[in-house]
């Protein structure tokens, strides 16, 4: 990396407009700052409001908050554009890869060949896992989750690389980042040979990053295992798609157990924790489980029924959006490479796509989703092509965790390097038992 690739800080814009508020007990005014980015609605600056004022704001889920600001990644979810550093989604999937974007998204510019070639190696010569903690998963039950597996393993990983690393220092940081993005698949696809039971597989680093991957997976020592390169690309693909997300739970997590200054694989792996719940990115395994109970298509209306019910906690899964109140960009790209690998792989009628189409079609013509602006978002496809490639289904979401690992640290390094960042430190709005006496255990009734 060089010093025209350094980090760089995200530095918001005053518009010099101000929002007034007034306070109707004390009739006191206070003018709070608009601040403008590149792209997306302006904000209030309310960081002094508490102080002037004595009002927090309130806001659960952070619907109307700002956490931060950021140069990586930009979404309009009313249209439904997703832009790393300033490039649309499509056109990146479409003409690059994911080494490439991983470099864009930490580095913000895309590589010359001579810097692509170079990170590539950079990447590739960490892929190796030390063999102490290969004795780790001796430890796991074999029918562990892999993202239970992830946790644990890259947590453990800050006990290897802790002492030699100051996370204020550009190129410690850049040495935890490499090694991050390289062992990722290795911890993956190790978590995956655990539970079947197969020997572990050495990263082969002349292979590209989601071929090693593919290799690593379904390999064995005992013959020689080519891997498809119409299923690497659009595993790659895929790896694009999910490399970044803007400040989704599990980067604000990241961000949140980084502000500590805590070491960054243990702060990946609060990541990794966030990321598996189902409203996330343990979306694309529950999907498939869904799509496999509805079976068959006469079997839809029960399922819309159901998510539209109130009184019942079932959602569609892979459906909806945060931030997208319109198609979501990689939902698109996604179908469209399904029917690709489906192709390729000689799978001519694959039910749980035919549901999941005819799912899509139902939901997007019916009041309560139109109303409600639910578009089928990144996780809806995926776990269908996953399937098709051979990984079951407990293994989608540690493979949306391989790619979102660039996003993650990318976020970290923003965070680190930005002076203005202080620890996440959020309030509240208390509404427990207000003061009052201890009562003795004998006069408790
Ligand atoms: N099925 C049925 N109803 C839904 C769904 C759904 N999938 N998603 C949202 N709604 C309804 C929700 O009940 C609410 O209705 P009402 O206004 O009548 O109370 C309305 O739509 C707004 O939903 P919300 O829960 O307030 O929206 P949110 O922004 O808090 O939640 C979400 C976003 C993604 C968690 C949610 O849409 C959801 O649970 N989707 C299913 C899980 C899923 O696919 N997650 C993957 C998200 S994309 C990839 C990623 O983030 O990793």
């Amino acid at each position: 990396m060089d010093a025209k690739h350094a980090t760089a800080i995200p530095t918001p814009n005053s518009t010099g407009e101000v929002v007034t508020l007034v306070d109707k007990r004390t009739g006191n005014e206070v003018q709070l700052p608009v601040l403008s980015g590149t792209s997306g609605p302006d904000v209030i600056d309310i960081r002094k409001l508490y102080a002037e004022t004595g009002y927090f704001t309130f806001d659960p889920g952070y619907t109307s908050t700002g956490s931060c600001a950021s140069n990586i990644t930009y979404i309009d979810g009313d249209v439904g554009i997703l832009r790393y550093r300033g490039y649309a989604i499509d056109e990146l999937a479409e003409k690059s890869d994911f080494l490439e974007i991983a470099y864009l998204i930490l580095y913000g510019e895309l590589p010359s060949a001579a810097e692509k070639e170079k990170f590539e190696q950079d990447i590739m010569q960490h892929t190796m896992l030390n063999q102490q903690i290969i004795t780790f998963y001796n430890g796991f039950r074999r029918d562990a989750h892999p993202m239970a597996v992830m946790c644990g393993v890259v947590g453990a990983l800050s006990a290897f690389y802790h002492d030699h690393l100051d996370i204020f220092d550009e190129t410690d940081r850049m040495i935890a980042s490499d090694r991050l993005i390289a062992k990722m698949p290795t911890i993956a696809a190790y978590a995956y040979k655990y539970t079947v039971g197969q020997p572990f597989m050495y990263p082969k680093n002349g292979l590209g990053y989601a071929e090693n991957f593919l290799h690593m997976t379904f390999a064995t020592p005992c013959e020689d295992y080519k891997v498809n390169p119409v299923l690497a690309r659009a595993l790659d693909r895929l790896f694009i798609l999910h490399a970044d997300h803007e400040q989704n739970a599990s980067t604000s997590t990241v961000r949140i157990a980084g502000s500590s200054h805590a070491n960054p694989f243990a702060c990946i792996a609060a990541g990794i924790a966030s990321l598996w719940g189902p409203a996330h990115g343990g979306a694309n395994e529950a999907v498939l489980n869904m799509l496999t109970e509805i079976g068959t298509k006469d079997r839809i209306p029960e399922f819309i029924k159901r998510a539209r019910d109130k009184d019942d906690p079932f959602r569609l899964f892979g459906f909806g959006h945060r931030v997208y109140k319109n198609y979501d960009p990689r939902a698109k790209i996604v179908q469209e490479s399904c029917h690709e690998v489906l192709n390729e792989l000689g799978i001519k009628d694959e039910p749980l796509l035919e549901v999941a189409m005819e799912l899509e079609r139902i939901a997007l013509e019916d009041e309560y989703f139109v109303e409600r602006k639910l578009y089928p978002n990144v996780d809806f496809y995926s776990g269908i092509i996953y399937k098709a490639m051979g990984f079951p289904t407990s293994m989608f979401t540690a493979l949306f965790a391989i790619a979102r690992t660039v996003g993650w640290i990318a976020h970290w390094n923003e965070m680190i390097a930005d002076p203005v960042q202080k620890i996440g430190r959020p309030r509240q709005l208390f509404t427990g038992a207000a003061d009052r006496p201890f009562v003795p255990i004998e006069k408790r009734g």
